[in-house]
């Protein structure tokens, strides 16, 4: 095919004819690929993140025990990020019924925070996070969504392009892989009347998984766009004891990688699970690349994230990874070195789930980064 290609491009620049006098001039390539090369070019940049999690998307900030501080956006420049993704929960600020108004105070509380990272020249995505009513109707929630993205697409679309919007995170129950697509269809529609400069990040049904990217419809035409997934795996030892868990995650003392010096005995209800007990016999058996707590496993997943990336030409991003508190230090940092080395590896920007709550990377309490997280995310070069 590129010798072909040559061929024509020489036989042109040499004025020859190389179609027919009655056939249509070729369509232009130079639109699509450049369009394709914005979309990566911004993927690029959004390097290392940090997820600025369990603030602006609790039912109001501070109810789970974080507010966002002026400060914050400095130590994460400084550290060496270049971008914070903020998760929001705007249905829980905005009118509910049409126009369904965002309520003006919550607005400029994301101005803020947009003004901070912009300062500190963080690149900030803005995401919609945790519209749980959606989930349970998504039909009778599609026309609140739109309304919503169209105030928020008015209100940002003269701010640099280093602001990204993130249409949803991680559809799930009834909002199926097929509603999701006619409802990001939707979306992308009503806000790129609005805007078509910020760059769309969009992950698939299923939690944005990578089996979900494989569900993901992207809108028709849609070039500015990246593919967003999220990855705990293997859960049962990044959510060990998680309270939101549920009961097959109540198991602590999972070091990673496995198997574990001393075998891990599930707790009664995790036993009760078909493939959690599976799960455990191999984490406590199986020695290398066919542990399912393995370095193996995770660089298997994010090839395949990688290959449709590939045949879909949309550039990726690894959207929230981490490891939770209840798990040991060591294995924390062992895992999250990991997972972002096989991203890196693979060219796939990423953002750390999260800054400075039940994940954190940062200790607010005693107001220092937690070392060996920063270490395995920012090693020295
Ligand atoms: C959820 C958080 C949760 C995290 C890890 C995020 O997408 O919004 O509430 O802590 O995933 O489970």
């Amino acid at each position: 095919m590129r010798k072909l290609a040559v061929l024509m491009l020489v036989l042109s620049l040499l004025g020859c004819r190389v179609i027919g006098e009655d056939e249509p001039p070729p369509v232009p390539t130079a639109l699509p690929t450049e369009v394709g090369t914005l979309a990566e070019a911004r993927a690029q940049r959004l390097g290392r993140g940090v997820n600025l999690g369990n603030a602006l998307e609790a039912p109001a900030e501070g109810e789970w025990g974080m507010v966002i501080e002026a400060p914050f956006f400095e130590l994460i420049s400084d550290a060496g990020f270049d971008t914070v993704r903020v998760p929001i929960r705007w249905s829980a600020h905005a009118e509910t019924q049409p126009p369904y108004t965002v309520e003006p105070g919550f607005f400029e509380r994301v101005d803020w925070v947009i003004d901070q990272s912009l300062a500190q020249d963080l690149n900030v995505v803005i995401n919609m996070h945790h519209y749980d009513e959606i989930f349970v109707s998504p039909d009778e929630h599609a026309g609140r969504f739109v309304a919503i993205w169209e105030q928020i697409a008015r209100r940002y679309r003269d701010r640099p392009d280093r602001v990204y919007f993130e249409p949803l995170n991680e559809p799930h129950d009834m909002l199926d892989a097929g509603k999701w697509n006619a409802l990001l269809s939707r979306t992308v529609t009503a806000l790129r009347q609005i805007d078509q400069a910020h760059t769309l990040i969009v992950g698939g049904g299923g939690w944005n998984s990578i089996a979900g990217l494989k569900t993901l419809a992207i809108p028709e035409g849609e070039m500015n766009v990246i593919a967003t997934f999220h990855y705990y795996e293997p859960y049962l030892f990044t959510h060990q004891g998680a309270e939101w868990g549920g009961p097959e995650v109540g198991t602590l003392g999972l070091t990673w990688p496995g198997p574990p010096q001393e075998k891990v005995e599930p707790v009664p209800d995790a036993k009760k699970v078909e493939w959690v007990r599976t799960w455990f016999l191999r984490y406590n058996q199986n020695r290398g690349a066919d542990n399912p707590a393995s370095p193996e496993q995770i660089a298997r997943a994010f090839d395949e994230a990688l290959s449709w990336s590939h045949q879909r030409g949309i550039p990726l991003w690894l959207g929230e990874f981490g490891a939770y508190s209840t798990a040991d230090m060591d294995s924390r940092a062992r895992w999250t070195a990991t997972v972002r080395e096989v991203a890196e590896a693979r060219g796939i920007p990423w953002a750390y789930w999260e800054f400075g709550a039940g994940f954190g990377v940062y200790d607010r309490t005693l107001g220092a980064w937690r070392v060996p997280l920063l270490d395995a995310l920012m090693p020295a070069e």
